[in-house]
């Protein structure tokens, strides 16, 4: 690392190893030093304890770099808090309201889902079957196959890992060919990876990417697919800072949740256990 206006450079235990136009070091030229891992096209910062840095808690995203899949992304900054996000992620029933020129469709709202959690995970799966494919999706299974879209059968198998990590497994494949048994091989696939990072309590960066396993050769693709993905997230990014605007404007107003929230109260509980499990390191330390 090179500070910007002096040209001090450091070395990765934060440790100054060249002052210029000086021969001696002085010792007490010291910057932070945090571990970091670069894994699945992201760099992880482990702020904590650096005793305590694992690389096995890292979350599973490995689709952004895996030969079988085509990904790319973007890094966004929204003025809105993390759990934001994530409850927007959890529940994709917004896509029929929010997103109706691409991926939203009356089936979403109208098809059940199963929501499951573990000590470290919840998942919400919901699948569509027999329906008319939404237009993001029709568009790319009749550029795979080559022939119109008839009616598919849909999948959104969302899944979240704590702390701030949501992997979606989502596509559609015509139905009658098997995807909900297993056999995808008819259909398209992609995964939507997001991992958000809190700023402060109203903003937060939110990195997301988007891989599929078809067509994986084609570039365009795959800068089409990411500018899609962008406006659709550029519709979220409304409603999030809309929505963090109208908590600000009601200060302990009393939220009320939803069937179709099952999946961000069980993040949001996970999130809050682990917060409660670091506070007594956290107060002995101060
Ligand atoms: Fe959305």
């Amino acid at each position: 690392m090179v500070c910007g206006y002096h040209g001090l450079r450091y070395d990765s235990h934060g440790r100054c190893i060249h002052m210029p136009s000086q021969e001696t070091i002085n010792p007490a030229a010291r910057v932070p030093a945090m571990p970091v891992a670069e894994r699945h096209r992201f760099i992880w910062v482990w702020p904590g304890d650096p005793a305590l840095a694992d690389l096995a808690l890292i979350p599973d995203m490995h689709w952004n770099r895996d030969p079988a899949w085509a990904a790319d992304g973007r890094t966004i900054k929204v003025a809105c808090n993390y759990k934001l996000v994530l409850d927007n992620l959890m529940d994709l029933t917004h896509e029929t309201f929010v997103h109706g020129s691409s991926i939203g469709q009356a089936e979403v709202a109208e098809a059940p889902f199963t929501t499951t959690h573990g000590l470290n995970m919840v998942e919400v799966a919901r699948w569509m079957i027999d329906i008319p494919a939404p237009p993001l999706w029709s568009a790319q299974l009749q550029r795979k196959t080559g022939v119109p879209t008839g009616r598919v059968d849909r999948w959104q198998i969302i899944r979240f890992e704590a702390p701030c990590t949501i992997t979606i497994d989502v596509g559609v494949a015509p139905t009658g060919t098997g995807a909900p048994e297993g056999d995808r091989s008819q259909g398209v696939n992609g995964f939507v990876l997001n991992t958000v990072t809190p700023e402060t309590e109203t903003t937060c960066h939110y990195h997301w990417a988007f891989a599929r396993n078809y067509l994986l050769s084609e570039q365009s693709l795959t800068t089409d697919l990411r500018e899609g993905v962008a406006n659709i997230f550029r519709e979220d990014e409304i409603i999030l800072e809309a929505q963090q605007q109208a908590l600000n404007a009601n200060p302990g107003k009393t939220f009320y949740n939803l069937n179709i929230d099952a999946g961000a109260v069980w993040s949001r509980r996970l999130i809050d256990g682990l917060i409660d499990a670091e506070r007594p390191t956290a107060m002995a330390a101060e």
